[in-house]
């Protein structure tokens, strides 16, 4: 018998709509590097998904637009790296995928070969909806994210909840129809009244992951480093935070660097030290040069 540990199975979509079927709820974060991998990892989690968000919350650019295949790449690889149970889904970043159905087959196919990923995302009903059938007929599974979309925000008004009124939420709720019907395997739903939700979960067969969407879905999402309390930027109103990483964070940086300031740290139990005789052999050598 192998003395190793069987390897930890990886969930599956088949494992997602079982969770859908009996009500339990589904638990998705981001991550966007090795140790957030290893720490969704250990808290059980069912889905990570590598968001563009990382544009914001670890490469400290103003929005989700400017960043790249090549950054999302390196960081989905690492999250890769640090995941064994949960599914990961690849975000496609903003003009990755839209021009084109060659364009997003050729980035998702990247994200899979080179990133490893499960599934990727990709935003908005519209054009988004081809693009989504492409990629499934390629064999591709995909997320579809509908209401708001950060990557076309300026379009939306801001980053703001959508479906507001009877109009606009019908025009979300078509878009993730449409999305269904071109064969995604899970939606994410951001920011529209609990309402909204309501109405669209009982149409879909597919999972319905919510954020900012109220308690109807089949399961929600969160930003890493909202609910951690890592960012320090504002959060959306749907936020809650768990933990306060920041701040612990910061006094911890600040107790080193009073200690180094002391002369506190390193104490002789932080260094090494070479026997007595080496270090008088040392002296003498040093004595006669
Ligand atoms: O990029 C991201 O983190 C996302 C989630 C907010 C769903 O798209």
């Amino acid at each position: 018998m192998s003395a190793h540990a069987a390897p930890t199975k990886r969930l599956t979509l088949g494992d997602l709509a079982a969770k859908k079927q009996s009500g339990e709820p589904i638990v998705m974060v981001t991550a966007y590097d090795f140790p957030s991998a290893q720490i969704v990892e250990e808290a059980g989690v069912d889905m990570v998904l590598v968001g563009d968000s990382a544009a914001m919350t670890v490469l400290g650019y103003d929005s989700t637009v400017p960043v790249t295949i090549d950054e999302m790449l390196m960081l989905t690889k690492a999250v890769r790296r640090g995941l064994e149970k949960p599914l990961l889904v690849g975000d496609l970043p903003f003009g990755s995928y839209e021009a084109s159905d060659e364009l997003a087959l050729a980035t998702a196919q990247r994200f899979i070969k080179q990133a490893g990923v499960d599934l990727v995302k990709i935003e908005r009903g519209g054009t988004t909806v081809d693009r989504a059938r492409a990629l499934v007929s390629a064999g591709i599974p995909v997320v579809g994210h509908v209401g708001l979309t950060p990557q076309t925000a300026t379009s939306l008004g801001g980053y703001r909840a959508q479906g507001r009124t009877a109009d606009a939420a019908l025009a979300v709720i078509e878009d993730a129809l449409a999305l269904q019907d071109a064969g995604v395997s899970v939606l994410v739903i951001e920011a529209v009244p609990s309402e909204v939700t309501a109405a669209l979960a009982p149409l879909l067969r597919i999972p319905l992951i919510g954020i900012g969407a109220g308690a109807d879905a089949d399961g929600q999402v969160l930003v890493f480093h909202d609910l951690l309390g890592i960012y320090a930027g504002g959060v959306a109103k749907f936020v809650k935070r768990y933990a306060d990483v920041r701040g612990v964070s910061v006094a911890g940086v600040q107790a080193y660097a009073d200690e180094v300031r002391d002369g506190v740290y390193p104490a002789p139990e932080h260094g090494y030290s070479m026997p007595e005789a080496e270090a008088a052999r040392l002296r003498e050598m040093l004595a006669e040069r």
